[in-house]
């Protein structure tokens, strides 16, 4: 009877000491999570859930690491490649990337990332108000309202030898392509994400390639703690990613 008494005295002391620790240790990591400030090159606000790989470990959430490349701050998102952070917003939660390729001042400056699908799950960001640019080269000439004619910035190539056939080059904006709607003889080269609200409305016709650049160098914001709101499909309260990798449609 004393045995078992003393028994449940010391385990719920231990219990008692147990959950005094994880109420109060865990609010204290909270706190030192959100003390941490960093910067990097001109994103001066690093902070959470921000941080960058060699600040302290209790800095920050893990998920959303940046690094420090040669004074640039660089986000890796997993589906995509690396990105350029060029702002982070902590109230409107978005964080503005550029890809490396895109050069300010160099119009012939093309994205080096492909990014094939949409935003996964695991890449702890959702997609703001964005639209894509999709590049292509065509063995012939098209003549679609549908497609923006990237000279002079991206031309024409020439054919100089045999084995090169003179292609066409072009970028077309849209929200979603599937593989099937590229024309005959066109390939895709390339892919960019490009906010939303630079161009008046869907008409892209009298929209030339050098205000498409522009707008690309800017950057494009994502949504991080996606949590939020559901990036995918709701059912019920669940959120399921919209994609599965290896599906045929280019968004
Ligand atoms: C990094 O950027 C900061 C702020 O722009 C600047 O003060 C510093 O000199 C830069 N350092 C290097 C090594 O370029
Ligand atoms: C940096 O971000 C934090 C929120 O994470 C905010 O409280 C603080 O005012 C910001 N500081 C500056 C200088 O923007
Ligand atoms: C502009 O970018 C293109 C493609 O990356 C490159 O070939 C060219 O040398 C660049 N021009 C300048 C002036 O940097
Ligand atoms: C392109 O198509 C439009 C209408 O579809 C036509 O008026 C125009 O002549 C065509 N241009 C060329 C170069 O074929
Ligand atoms: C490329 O070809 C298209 C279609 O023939 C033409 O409209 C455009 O001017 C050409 N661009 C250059 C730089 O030659
Ligand atoms: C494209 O062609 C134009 C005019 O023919 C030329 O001025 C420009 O330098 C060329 N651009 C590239 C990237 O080759
Ligand atoms: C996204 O941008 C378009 C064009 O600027 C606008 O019409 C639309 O309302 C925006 N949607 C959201 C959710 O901000
Ligand atoms: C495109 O620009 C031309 C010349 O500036 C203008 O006449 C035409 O109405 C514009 N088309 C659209 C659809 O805005």
């Amino acid at each position: 009877m004393e045995i078992s008494g003393s028994r449940s005295f010391t385990l719920s002391l231990a219990f008692l000491l147990l959950s005094f620790c994880s109420g109060t240790c865990n609010a204290k990591d909270d706190t030192s999570a959100k003390s941490c400030t960093s910067s990097c090159g001109h994103v001066h606000n690093i902070s959470y859930p921000f941080r960058l790989n060699d600040d302290p470990k209790y800095c920050g959430d893990v998920r959303y690491t940046l690094s420090c490349e040669s004074n640039i701050t660089v986000l890796y998102l997993p589906s995509s490649g690396k990105y350029y952070v060029q702002a982070i917003n902590y109230n409107d939660k978005t964080i503005r990337l550029l890809d490396p390729g895109l050069v300010n001042t160099n119009c012939s400056s093309m994205p080096r990332n492909f990014p094939h699908n949409t935003l996964y799950y695991y890449d702890h960001y959702s997609r703001g108000n964005l639209t894509s640019i999709y590049y292509f080269k065509c063995l012939n000439p098209l003549n679609s309202s549908l497609y923006v004619d990237t000279a002079p910035c991206l031309n024409n190539t020439s054919s100089s030898s045999s084995s090169q056939p003179k292609t066409y080059s072009y970028v077309m904006v849209g929200q979603y392509m599937e593989v099937w709607e590229l024309d005959e003889g066109c390939s895709a080269e390339g892919r960019a994400w490009m906010n939303l609200g630079h161009f008046d409305h869907s008409d892209y016709t009298n929209v030339s390639y050098k205000d498409i650049h522009s707008a690309l160098v800017y950057g494009f914001e994502l949504h991080f703690w996606p949590g939020i709101r559901c990036q995918g499909w709701n059912y019920g309260s669940s959120c399921f990613p919209d994609t599965i990798p290896g599906a045929s449609t280019l968004d």
